[in-house]
């Protein structure tokens, strides 16, 4: 899979109310090529796209995420906190947004985000759902155990490795995972691993990146593509 260089963070970076379709959107309109989001069960087994396990950040609800509906959680205004301007944006399902990411023809990134005990009943679902979605889709997530369910639920989607610092055994974790890339934080980003990474033929990419001289120096380095909360920075052409 070859990766889009630039993709915006939680949807359309930080111009927008974050895991939202209006990020999409905005996504869309910079020229964006790829996003990436993050899902997470309701209460009924229903993925919805948030970061947090709680509601208080980025919605009008409180409490948190796998206590609640999914049709309670469609009634939360995930906008407002943003910015009023963006007051009443819903709170989308991942169905809206892979349907919205297909019409748009974004490349997605789905990050596989469980509530704590939840880990491999989320990897399985998101990667039913993303498997009968259309569109190029990449799934990825810092457990282990929610990319092994995804594997086995989906084996034909491609997975990524999430993780901070690319840890000594990458190369378990990608083969427990049938991985084929590593997204990896920038910050933590050493030039041995990312050799090892890249002498074995995989993609890396480095979240998050938010000034362009930092990403011309991973470019540089050999990384493949990072992900942005400033997509804005970049012209059409150079995503
Ligand atoms: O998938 C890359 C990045 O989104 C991981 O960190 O916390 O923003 O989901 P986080
Ligand atoms: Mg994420």
């Amino acid at each position: 899979m070859i990766y889009p260089r630039i993709i915006a963070h939680r949807c359309g970076g930080a111009l927008t109310p974050e895991n939202t379709l209006a990020g999409l959107r905005l996504a869309k309109r910079l020229g964006c090529r790829g996003v990436e989001f993050d899902a997470m069960l309701a209460a009924d087994g229903v993925p919805v796209l948030i970061h947090d396990e709680t509601l208080q950040r980025t919605t009008s609800g409180q409490g948190r995420v796998a206590d609640m509906s999914s049709a309670q959680l469609g009634g939360l205004d995930a906008g407002g906190r943003h910015h009023p301007a963006f007051a009443v944006e819903p709170l989308p399902t991942l169905d809206e947004a892979l349907r919205l990411c297909a019409e748009l023809g974004l490349w997605a990134n789905v990050e596989i985000k469980p509530s704590a005990g939840q880990e491999a009943e989320t990897g399985r679902v998101v990667a039913r759902h993303a498997a009968a979605a259309k569109g190029k889709l990449l799934l990825s997530s810092f457990s282990a155990s929610a990319l092994r369910a995804a594997a086995d639920e989906a084996v034909r989607l491609p997975r990524a490795i999430l993780v901070e610092a690319i840890p000594a055994d990458w190369r378990e974790r990608i083969s427990a995972a049938e991985a084929f890339a590593v997204h990896c934080s920038a910050r933590a980003l050493a030039a041995e691993a990312l050799a090892a990474v890249s002498d074995a033929g995989l993609p890396l990419a480095c979240y998050t990146v938010n000034r362009r001289e930092d990403a011309e120096r991973l470019f540089a380095m050999g990384v493949s593509a990072i992900f942005t909360d400033r997509p804005d920075l970049w012209s059409a052409k150079e995503m």
